[in-house]
């Protein structure tokens, strides 16, 4: 007997699923740069760890935001540029001091090693640039650098550090955080430096590059705060608007649970706090409409996931890798996927060893954590269509929440319908019936099944990596236009209905 009812509507199209809902973020932060993505250029041509570079090519990840964090806002990228033994070594006022044996930023990685290695592992860069400690000024030039093909001194000096080409860089956030650490702002504060960083990147957009440029400007989850900067926002003295494509907002979640020391209610409140991003994502998206009702401006998390209080500075921000995070990951999947009418990219925090990465490393081992599981299980929703679902879970209270025990989404393209479940509840399995109504017929179905047999702590090593690939999905009946599914305590499944 199933105690979920989930109903399919693949006529009640929600919008496409952006595959930059599955971005990455990386920030000079312990060892997400050095010993994650990038170790001694002497032992290959680029320095680019090619074990993580192969994780992160299979994943197919489609933008990668870069070089913060906190730590955008106090970085120079000329710093990073041109012969790697003429560098400056330079103390960044974040992040840095969270590894001991490296207190400064030594600049090896800088925008030729960022943007080649997007370009090796074909994935779309995402740069942050300063407003904190920087200038419109250092922007622009930063822009004319990466993407201009005339003969000035800043492209040649991109030609002669060995891109001829324009890399093309579309994606550009103005600052980071600027409500915290990138100049404790103000949302007018903010709303006039951006109009000032917009106002000279948007005319090098517009007068020598082809108005391919995309601007993102910093959010908060306090949405007073985002209405406010709306408002000041405004438009110049003739009524044009200023560039801005993009507002975008942080969600970690998670500080109170230790994964060694959790118990089942902790998993509960953990899982319930990730469900939250739900809410943002609704107010920021309430927050532009409110203001912006005749311009299109997309909705971004550009840094999200588990942040457990294992993650400090001493430690580099370093956490287990876990199930508990892994199913947590899901359930966000999920709701973008509900929100793809206003969602435009979300970058999970941060890609190789820091916070809720998907690749961990040590020494010459590199491996995949629980969560690399899920984006793989989900990565067929990438551009397809999202449709609506209509979910009759269990729910438990928690606190003054309540957890819905099993969720999930669905989308559809050409002939196939992708569905993916999650059951958030530790103690008990969940017998699911997916009802798939219009014109979907179930000739052919086929799933896998993540965690089935792990428990929520569980952690991954390099040893043990191989225990958390999908398994096949073999508890589903199919009849008619109906699957029944079991779904063990904490897993995930994946579904393609063809
Ligand atoms: O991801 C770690 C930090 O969290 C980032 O530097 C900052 O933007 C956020 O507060």
């Amino acid at each position: 007997m199933s105690d979920v009812q989930i109903t399919v509507h693949p006529e009640a199209r929600i919008d496409r699923i952006a595959p930059e809902l599955h971005g990455h973020f990386s920030e000079h932060l312990g060892r997400c740069v050095y010993d994650g993505l990038y170790h001694d250029p002497s032992s290959t041509k680029t320095g680019v760890r090619s074990d993580v570079a192969s994780l992160l090519s299979a994943l197919d990840i489609p933008v990668l935001r870069w070089p913060g964090g906190c730590f955008a806002d106090d970085y120079h990228w000329e710093d990073g540029i041109g012969p790697q033994e003429d560098r400056p070594g330079r103390r960044n006022l974040f992040w840095a001091q969270g590894r001991e044996e490296l207190p400064e930023e030594p600049n090896s990685f800088g925008t030729d090693e960022f943007l080649q290695l997007c370009e090796q592992i074909g994935t779309e860069p995402y740069l942050a640039v300063n407003v904190g400690s920087g200038d419109p000024q250092q922007a622009t030039d930063w822009v004319e650098y990466c993407n201009y093909d005339g003969e000035t001194e800043l492209a040649d000096r991109r030609r002669e550090n060995g891109h001829p080409e324009p890399y093309g860089v579309k994606y550009w956030g103005i600052g980071n955080e600027n409500w915290g650490c990138g100049g404790q702002m103000t949302p007018e504060q903010y709303a006039r430096e951006y109009r000032k960083f917009a106002t000279y990147v948007g005319s090098m957009d517009k007068l020598l590059l082809d108005h391919d440029l995309e601007l993102i400007a910093c959010g908060f989850e306090g949405h007073e705060w985002n209405r406010r900067f709306m408002e000041e926002i405004g438009t110049n003295a003739w009524g044009v608007e200023f560039p801005l494509d993009h507002l975008t907002l942080h969600h970690y979640y998670g500080r109170t649970i230790t994964i060694e020391e959790a118990d089942t209610d902790a998993y509960d409140t953990f899982l319930c706090e990730a469900l939250e991003i739900e809410s943002h994502i609704e107010r920021i998206g309430a927050a532009i409409n409110a203001v912006a009702t005749t311009r299109d401006i997309g909705v971004i998390i550009d840094e999200w996931g588990a942040w457990h209080p294992e993650a400090v500075a001493e430690s580099g921000l370093e956490q287990p890798g876990t199930v508990i995070d892994g199913v947590s990951a899901a359930a966000v999947l999920d709701i973008f996927n509900h929100h793809s009418d206003v969602m435009t990219m979300s970058n999970i925090a941060q890609t190789v060893n820091v916070l809720h990465c998907l690749v961990e490393t040590e020494g010459e081992n590199a491996w995949a954590r629980p969560t690399y599981r899920v984006f793989d299980l989900y990565a067929p929703h990438k551009g397809n269509t999202a449709v609506e679902t209509s979910i009759a879970t269990p729910t438990r209270a928690v606190d003054d929440d309540e957890l819905p025990l099993v969720g999930g989404s669905a989308s559809v393209a050409d002939e196939e319908t992708y569905l993916t479940l999650t059951n958030l509840d530790h103690a008990s399995a969940h017998a699911v019936d997916v009802t798939l109504t219009g014109e979907v017929t179930t000739n052919d179905v086929s799933g896998s099944l993540l965690f089935g047999d792990q428990s929520a702590d569980t952690v991954v090593n390099a040893s043990n990596e191989d225990d958390f690939e999908a398994t096949t999905l073999d508890c589903m009946t199919v009849a008619d236009h109906t699957l029944s599914v079991e779904l063990p305590p904490l897993s995930v499944a994946g579904i393609a209905v063809r």
